[in-house]
């Protein structure tokens, strides 16, 4: 590039402020003619946790792949961390992870799979293999390491390949339904794992048709309608209270939240917030 068109090489804004994902005008249809995606802006700050919320077929997995870079819109365009719309670029700072587990896992071995990713970046000895080893223990994996990825249950290759998208210890995460068909204790420890990284500043971005799932996750919903829409970004408790909202989405609110309304001014939206107030007399 020659100095002279410097303006158009320089970001309008300083990319340590930029968003880590920043999308407009998104659209998809796939090569069936299914749209999938129709128009959706989506902007997802640094450090924030966002919950892209809608029922089955709205276009969760579709917008999370656009998103992720995995596949090209028809319109629009994505931005990554104010540097680049390249995906490619930002490969090791942006972790995808999509519906399907087995797209991650193609080694021998688990370890291998794990190993795979920090392999690609140019890390001093040891490292890798200390990053397997963390990972693999904080998502309960140490004894399925050496065991071939196709011989684990659902719910243990959606955590290998969770592990595989962490150990390139990413800057931002996207993630298609990370614990479904995941068991009640390794659901808690994978979200007890999303909490932690969240709290090191780490983006998270994840998909679910779940409402319960949302408050755990999230901090902001965009929610999507059947057909690919934005319905409405907001709080996560200005749209999980927004009953009308939900419904025309063919979503429900969480069960504690229907169990208090009309009982409180602001709902709990969990069971353990529930009790909390409940315990402090405050319901
Ligand atoms: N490979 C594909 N070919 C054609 N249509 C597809 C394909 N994958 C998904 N779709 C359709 O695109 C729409 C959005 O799907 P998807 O993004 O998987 O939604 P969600 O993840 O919210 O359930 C649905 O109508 C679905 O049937
Ligand atoms: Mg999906």
């Amino acid at each position: 590039m020659s100095d002279g068109d410097g303006a158009a090489d320089s970001p309008a804004t300083d990319p340590v402020d930029a968003p880590a994902v920043d999308a407009t005008g998104l659209s998809y249809a796939y090569p069936d003619g299914t749209p999938a995606v129709d128009g959706v802006d989506v902007t997802v700050e640094r450090g924030e946790r966002v919950a892209l919320l809608g029922p089955n077929g709205a276009g969760k997995s579709t917008l999370l792949q656009l998103l992720g870079g995995l596949i090209d819109p028809d319109e629009g365009r994505v931005r990554y961390f104010g540097e680049t719309d390249d995906a490619d670029a930002v490969r090791d700072r942006l972790s995808v992870l999509t519906q399907n587990p087995a797209d991650y896992l193609f080694n021998p071995t688990v370890r291998e799979d794990l190993a795979y990713g920090p392999a690609q970046q140019d890390l001093p000895d040891g490292e890798a293999e200390g990053r397997v080893e963390r990972v693999a223990d904080r998502l309960d994996l140490t004894e399925l390491l050496s065991k071939p990825p196709f011989r684990l249950s659902g719910g243990q290759q959606r955590r290998a390949a969770l592990a595989s998208a962490l150990t390139v210890e990413p800057d931002a995460l996207l993630l298609d339904e990370p614990v479904s068909d995941v068991d009640a204790a390794n659901r808690e420890t994978v979200l007890a794992l999303l909490d932690e990284l969240a709290a090191d500043g780490v983006t998270i971005v994840v998909s679910t048709p779940d409402t319960e799932l949302v408050p755990q996750v999230a901090d902001r919903v965009v929610l999507l309608d059947g057909g690919g829409r934005v319905a409405a970004t907001g709080s996560v408790r200005e749209i999980l209270t927004d009953t009308a909202l939900l419904t025309d989405c063919d979503l429900r609110p969480p069960q504690v939240v229907r169990l208090f309304d009309g009982l409180a001014d602001e709902p709990p939206l969990t069971v353990d917030a529930a009790r909390d107030r409940l315990g402090d007399g405050d319901i």
